[in-house]
């Protein structure tokens, strides 16, 4: 769904999008495809690429606020349709980063000798979940899934710190609020947009800076490096200015941070995921380096995990 095509639907312009965001198009799922079926494509491509089979996976973490259902987890529709017979699924609910929990989850339960081979997802249907009448949330969000493996090894290659934080006071900032058990449906209910997204965007801008350079930074000072030593930040891509605000906080270019928000929009907990597989695929990223993924959202809560690739 290009900038275009809102401008057909809400009082916008792809100038003030671009210029404020970074965002040129999203993509949109259709009806017939869920959030656990990107999760689930991803999931494949993932394993593909480890070269592990099914029954090698042992823990399946999905990072969402858009699953299937309210019950099960996504992450137990994923185990059943992609048959992992040896593994625990569950879900992780901490909006845009789900992915950064999901994995310093599967981290310390692989360090505890717990578990062996984690799947971490971060997969959203967001366009379930946003109000297209409402021209400050609906031009930012987009449909995606992403996913990654993560075994143990002894070449000191890995997770080397994760840093995971959240201030549940600020959550009117970003929430949903009609259809949990607080404010349940009412039977009448008429569409007012307060079961999809609400976010107060300028005041979640200013924090999202404070905490993602915070986490950032926290991250590599735990690993003992500096951040001369980093090859490549994985930011969440909720705004380009956001990121060039971290960038700038943090002393590094544009060169250094991984940006594919003009593509994308906000995929909340699948925006680290999608990055950092492009950052990947894309040779940005080389055996050996010092990668920091920071992600921040709705809770609030936000993290960083460095990883030697
Ligand atoms: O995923 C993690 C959580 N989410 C975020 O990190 C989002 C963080 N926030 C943001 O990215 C930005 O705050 C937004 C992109 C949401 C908004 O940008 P802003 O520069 O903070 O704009 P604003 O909310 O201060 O609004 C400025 C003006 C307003 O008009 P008035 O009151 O000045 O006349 C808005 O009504 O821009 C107007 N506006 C728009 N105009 C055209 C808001 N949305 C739009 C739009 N098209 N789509």
């Amino acid at each position: 769904m290009t900038n275009a095509d809102f401008e057909k639907i809400v009082d916008t312009s792809d100038e003030w999008i671009v210029t404020r965001t970074g965002i040129s198009e999203r993509h949109i799922a259709g009806d017939d495809i869920s959030s656990a079926d990107m999760a689930i494509k991803a999931s494949e491509r993932a394993l593909e690429s480890a070269g592990l089979t099914h029954e090698d996976i042992d823990l399946v973490i999905c990072g969402t606020v858009t699953p299937d259902y309210k019950l099960p987890s996504n992450a137990c529709v994923v185990q059943e349709k992609l048959g992992f017979p040896n593994a625990v699924a569950f879900d992780v609910v901490s909006a845009c980063t789900g992915f950064i929990n999901g994995l310093s989850i599967a981290n310390s339960l692989i360090a505890t000798g717990q578990n062996r081979r984690a799947l971490v997802i971060g997969t959203e249907k967001l366009s379930s979940f946003t109000n297209y009448e409402d021209r400050n949330t609906c031009v930012l969000f987009g449909d995606a899934a992403g996913a990654a493996v993560v075994e143990a090894c002894d070449d000191g290659r890995g997770v080397l710190s994760s840093f995971m934080k959240s201030d549940g006071s600020l959550r009117p900032l970003l929430w949903s609020k009609v259809g949990g058990s607080r404010y349940p449906y009412p039977r009448d209910f008429a569409f007012d947009g307060s079961d999809k997204i609400l976010m107060n965007g300028s005041d979640i801008f200013k924090v999202a800076v404070r905490a993602m350079s915070k986490a950032a930074k926290e991250v590599i000072s735990i690993a003992g490096l500096t951040i001369d030593d980093i090859a490549l930040i994985v930011p969440h891509q909720a705004n380009i200015r956001i990121i060039d605000a971290v960038a700038k906080r943090l002393g590094v270019g544009r060169d250094r941070m991984f940006i594919n928000i003009e593509k994308y929009g906000n995929t909340s907990s699948a925006s680290v995921p999608l990055a950092l597989d492009e950052a990947s695929r894309s040779g940005r990223i080389k055996d050996g380096d010092h990668v920091v993924m920071v992600a921040f959202g709705g809770g609030l809560i936000w993290g960083a995990t460095l990883v030697k690739w």
